[in-house]
Parts: C-alpha cells; structure tokens; sequence
C-alpha cells in the first residue's frame, strides 16, 4: 500500500476484501465467466499481480476489419446452472486471440498521469525520423462520458481504474454494473443471457452501509497499491541502463513520467518509473483485434516495472524471458531490437542484468 492514513487504509483494506470475495450465482456471477473473483487472476508473486490465466477473444477479420460476433467476441471459459449459456467459438470465427494478465501494482500512479503528459511523447507522423510512431489510444471514459488517454490494458483500452473495474467485473466475471450495464459473451443473444442469469441488471449494487459499489470498492485497492521497487544498481545494471536508453528502447519504454495533482499526498506529483509511454505501437506481435483506439496490429508500450516477478512476457505470454520478447521486437522497434542483437556479450549481458532488477 502506498502511504496512506485512514480513513483511505480502510478503503484500501475494504477493497483488497472484496478484490478476493468469491462470487457466485446470487451475487451474479455469469451467466458465463473466466472466473470468480479478481483474485483469481491476479494473484502473483502477491495479490494485485498476474495468474496462471489466459482469456480468449473470438473474432472474424472480413476485408481487412475485425468483426466482433453477436453478443460480443469474449469466449468465456464457464458458465454457470445447466450451460444452456456456455458460449462456444462461433462456427465463423477466424481470428483467434489470446492475453494474459497485466500487473496492478503502482496503478494508482499510472492513473494519475496527466492525459497532456503522455500526448508530448507522441510522433505518429514520424517527424524524428527514429522509425516510432507512437499514438496516444483516445478512448471514451464510460464514468464521465468524455474522451480520455486510455493507459490500462494490453490495446490502452482504459483511461481509468473505476472504468477497468467496470468493464473486469461484466467481462471476467458477467457481473454487470452501472458503467457496463449489459452482460456480454461470444454467440448469444439478450434472450439467452437474460433466461440464464436471474440477477436484474446492474448486478452490482452499493454497499448499504459504505454507500460503495463493488466496483468503488476494487478501485480503492488498485488505486492505493504500491509499485515494485526496482533492486539496488550495481555497476553492471548501471551500464545496462544506459545501453538501454543508447540502442533506443527507452524511446518506447519511457524510464519516468510525472502524475499530476492529485488529492492523496503519494499521488501528487510523483515520479512514475513504469519504463513505457502508454502509446500505442506497431512492433509486429499484432493479434488482429481492434479494440478501444487500437488497430489489430497496436499494443500499448508494456510497463516494465515488476519485470522480475514475471514469468510469461508478451500479451499472449508467449515469451518466457525478458530476451524472448526482445527476439519478437519488430517494425517500429526494429531498430532497437537489431541493435541489441549486435551488443557484444557482456554488453548484452549488462541490459539482461538491468532488466532483471526491475
Ligand atoms: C479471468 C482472469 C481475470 C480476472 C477474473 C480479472 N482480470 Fe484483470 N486482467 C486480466 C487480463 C487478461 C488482463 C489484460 C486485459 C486486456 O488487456 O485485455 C487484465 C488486466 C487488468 C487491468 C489493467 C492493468 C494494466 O495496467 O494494464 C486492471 C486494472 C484489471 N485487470 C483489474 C481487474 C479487476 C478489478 C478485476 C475484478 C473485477 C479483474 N481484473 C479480474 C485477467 C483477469
Ligand atoms: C516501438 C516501441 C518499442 C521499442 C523501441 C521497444 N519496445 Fe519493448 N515493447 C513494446 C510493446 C508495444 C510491447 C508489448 C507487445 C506485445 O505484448 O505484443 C513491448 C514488450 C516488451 C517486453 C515484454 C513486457 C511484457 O509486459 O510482457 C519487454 C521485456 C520489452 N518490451 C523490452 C524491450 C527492450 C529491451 C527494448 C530495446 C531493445 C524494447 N523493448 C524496445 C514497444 C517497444
């Protein structure tokens, strides 16, 4: 937790409860879901972290544009009661996705970033001439219903903790609330969803007592959360941070942004080492799927902070190491990638070591 003092270290508590409260039919799990709770995927090397999980996305790429399929492309993995609402991969379906888990820790910072921050890092015209076309991801924020820098998630398809939550609690889960008010899985009609899942809509209602919904309630969590600290530098990782700004992939992932004003003292004007712009790049690991801002072939820069805790790397988690995802490292990032394949060993070796601290 960040330094907090009450009463928001009980908001914080109340959260992280009811981030690992177990749902169920009655609460309105479902009618399908990936899982229980939010816990459930996030929950290594500690709470707030990533899980063993990977969701899939359905789709069908027709002259060049994703199509969702009716209901939506989410294929969830269960469902609840007789799985008369088990969604199925529609017999049409031709681009097949999957992602793993992003890491919570440090999300309040990220939030706090000031949307004009994160648009002075962009050039999607290339005017540098660097090869990097990073573009702000504009998205709608479903709270306030204005145009927000989106930052969470592997497409920066949410600008905002509360609008994550929202959108986590209706698509892991099929708890609807008031930003996602309407349940959603792959191949089923309204008709279906409403006949299989009993609880009316918005399924997540405030706390009598605390006046907070569920979705306020996870959002305290996330938003309080403390980011990693990296190791200590040591000779080696010193050089390798500086070989890692020099072959240019501290163009993409930014070592420091600053948050903006903020009401909590550990928000305000902090620095935030995430390693990334929150832009959107093309760097050839494209899946297909156009979501929020982002084009099949777009990912937000991937915050590094926490690196040494991860295992899968990549937003399918198809790279094992930090030098796996480097090896995938194409198109915008070309440059760089073929810059580190010609480091010398040790060199090599140092931005590995350096990577491995954070
Ligand atoms: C079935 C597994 C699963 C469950 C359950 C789950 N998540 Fe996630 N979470 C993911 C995946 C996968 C991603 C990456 C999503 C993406 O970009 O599409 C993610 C990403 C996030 C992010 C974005 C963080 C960032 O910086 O990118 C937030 C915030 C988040 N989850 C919050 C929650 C909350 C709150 C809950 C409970 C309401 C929850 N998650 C439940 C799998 C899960
Ligand atoms: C043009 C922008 C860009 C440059 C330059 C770049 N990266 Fe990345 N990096 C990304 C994006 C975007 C992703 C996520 C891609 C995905 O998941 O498919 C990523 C992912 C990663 C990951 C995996 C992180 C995770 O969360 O799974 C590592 C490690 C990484 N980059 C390291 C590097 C290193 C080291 C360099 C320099 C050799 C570099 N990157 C250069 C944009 C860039």
């Amino acid at each position: 937790m960040i330094g907090l003092a009450p009463p928001y270290s009980t908001f914080f508590d109340d959260g992280r409860q009811r981030f690992l409260k177990f749902e169920d039919a009655a609460s309105g799990l479902g009618p399908s879901y990936n899982a229980t709770s939010c816990g459930g995927c996030h929950n290594q090397p500690s709470i707030g972290g990533v899980g063993n999980v990977a969701v899939i996305r359905a789709g069908v790429v027709h002259n060049g544009r994703y199509e969702a399929p009716q209901g939506g492309d989410l294929v969830h993995l269960f469902s609840i009661g007789d799985y008369s609402c088990q969604p199925q991969i529609p017999a049409d379906a031709n681009n097949l996705s999957h992602r793993i888990p992003t890491p919570l820790y440090g999300a309040g910072l990220i939030e706090a970033i000031p949307d004009s921050v994160i648009r002075t890092w962009e050039d999607p015209t290339d005017r540098n001439g660097d090869g990097i076309r990073g573009h702000a991801a504009l998205v709608m924020d479903p709270a306030t219903h204005t145009m927000r820098v989106g930052r969470f998630g592997w497409k920066a398809q949410q600008a905002t903790l509360l609008a994550f939550a929202g959108e986590a609690f209706r698509n892991e889960m099929g708890i609807t609330n008031d930003l996602f008010p309407k349940e959603a899985a792959t191949g089923l009609s309204a008709e279906q969803l409403a006949a299989c899942d009993k609880v009316p809509d918005p399924e997540d209602r405030a706390d009598p007592k605390t006046h907070l919904r569920g979705i306020d309630d996870v959002t305290n969590f996330m938003r309080f959360l403390a980011p990693v600290e990296p190791l200590p530098l040591t000779e080696d990782r010193r050089r390798g941070m500086v070989l890692f700004s020099h072959i240019g992939c501290a163009s993409c992932h930014v070592p420091e942004l600053l948050t903006g004003p903020s009401e909590f003292p550990a928000l305000d004007h902090k620095s935030v080492n995430a390693y990334s712009d929150f832009l959107l790049h093309d760097i050839g690991t494209g899946d297909g799927v156009e979501q929020g801002a982002a084009q099949g072939n777009e990912f937000r820069t991937s915050p590094l902070w926490g690196l040494r805790f991860r295992k899968r790397l990549m937003h399918d988690g198809s790279a094992l190491s930090p030098s796996d995802a480097i090896k995938q490292h194409r198109n915008e990032s070309e440059r760089s990638r073929q810059s580190f394949d010609h480091l010398d060993t040790p060199d090599r070796q140092a931005l590995l070591e350096f990577l491995g601290s954070l």
